[in-house]
C-alpha cells in the first residue's frame, strides 16, 4: 500500500490529529480540506473533548504551525468554521483565530469565503436576524506558488449576464436579492468559453441533507468538491484532519485523488470506511493507488 511516511494512503487513521499530522513528512500534502469541532457546539462522541471558546485557539494553533511544514509549496488549507451566539454575543474566537494563524504561523491568509446555506432552523426572537452563513479561509504556504485552475471550476454564465455580452452592455455588476453579483463586465467583452468565475459567496448544500450518515455534522460533498478540483490535480493527496462521516474521502477518490484522514473517534472511522467500500464495491484501495 502506497504511504505518506509511515501512513498509508486512502485510509482514515485513528488518532489525535495534533499528533498523527506530526509523523507527517515535510511538504508532502496538497491540500486540507476540513471543518474542526466548533466550540463548545457539537459533541462527537464521549471520548472527543468539547473545547472551550477560551483555549480553542491555542489548542488549534498547533495544527497550522505543522501544516506549514507538511504542505507543499503549491498547497492550500481550506478551513470551513463557524461560531455562535450565547448570552446575547456572538463569540470571537473564530476571528481570533484567523489572525493569529495569519501572525503567528508562516501560513498566508489567502482569501475568506462566505458558505451561504441554502436551508437552515429560525433563530429564536426578534432581535437577531436568521443566520445562514458559515466561514471558510483559504490559507497557503506560499502566495506566489500556489496553484488554482479555475477553468475547472467555472460556471454556466445567467441568460442576462450573456444577453448584456451580446449588447455590448457595460457598467455596474447587478446585485441579486440574495447579495450574490451576476457579472462584472469591466475589462472583458466577451463571454469565457468555459463560463463565469464563481464568486467567494458558495451556495452549498447542508450535509443534513445526506440521509442515513448518522454524523451529525458531515460535509455535504460540494464543498470538498470545488476546492479539489479548483485547488488540485490528479493523483494529488488531500488530507482531512477532522474525517468524521468520510466526505473528503469519498470526493477525493471520486477525482481521483489520493486522500489521508484522522478522526479520533473510532466509530467515525468505522463509517468512513463502511461508505466507501458501499461507494466503490467493485474496487480495492489498490486499485485507487495504481491509477
Ligand atoms: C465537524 S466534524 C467533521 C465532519 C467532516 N467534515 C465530515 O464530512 O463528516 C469534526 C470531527 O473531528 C473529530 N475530532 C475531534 N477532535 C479531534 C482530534 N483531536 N483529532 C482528530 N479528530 C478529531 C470528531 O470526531 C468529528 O468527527
Amino acid at each position: 500500500m502506497e504511504k505518506i511516511g509511515n501512513l498509508d494512503l486512502n485510509k482514515t487513521h485513528l488518532g489525535d490529529c495534533m499528533e498523527l499530522s506530526k509523523e507527517l513528512p515535510d511538504d508532502s500534502v496538497d491540500l486540507v480540506v476540513t471543518s474542526p469541532p466548533y466550540a463548545d457546539t457539537v459533541s462527537y462522541g464521549h471520548e472527543v473533548e468539547v473545547f472551550n471558546p477560551e483555549n480553542y485557539v491555542d489548542w488549534f494553533l498547533q495544527l497550522f504551525h505543522e501544516a506549514y511544514r507538511f504542505l507543499k509549496p503549491a498547497g492550500s488549507f481550506i478551513l470551513n468554521i463557524n461560531d455562535r451566539a450565547t448570552n446575547g454575543e456572538r463569540s470571537t474566537y473564530v476571528f481570533e483565530l484567523v489572525y493569529r494563524i495569519a501572525k503567528e504561523t508562516r501560513l498566508k491568509l489567502f482569501d475568506r469565503y462566505i458558505w451561504f446555506k441554502k436551508s437552515a432552523l429560525p433563530m429564536p426572537g426578534d432581535k437577531r436576524l436568521n443566520d445562514r452563513i458559515e466561514y471558510i479561509f483559504h490559507f497557503v504556504k506560499d502566495t506566489k506558488k500556489f496553484k488554482t485552475n479555475t477553468d475547472r471550476v467555472r460556471e454556466p454564465y445567467k441568460e442576462i449576464s450573456l444577453r448584456r455580452f451580446k449588447n455590448k452592455v457595460h457598467g455596474n455588476d447587478i446585485i441579486n436579492s440574495d447579495g450574490t453579483t451576476e457579472l462584472s463586465q469591466r475589462g472583458s467583452s466577451k463571454p469565457h468559453p468555459l463560463g463565469k468565475k464563481p464568486i467567494t459567496v458558495f451556495r452549498f448544500d447542508t450535509g443534513s441533507a445526506l440521509r442515513g450518515l448518522k454524523h451529525p455534522a458531515p460535509f455535504h460533498p460540494q464543498l470538498p468538491e470545488f476546492f479539489i478540483k479548483w485547488l488540485t490535480d490528479e493523483k494529488d493527496i488531500v488530507l482531512d484532519p477532522f474525517m468524521g462521516g468520510g466526505t473528503t474521502g469519498v470526493v477525493a477518490l471520486k477525482l481521483n485523488r489520493k486522500y489521508l484522514g484522522f478522526d479520533i473517534n473510532p466509530e467515525y472511522i468505522k463509517m468512513t470506511e463502511e461508505r466507501i467500500k458501499g461507494e466503490f464495491p467493485d474496487k480495492g484501495l489498490n486499485d485507487f493507488l495504481k491509477r
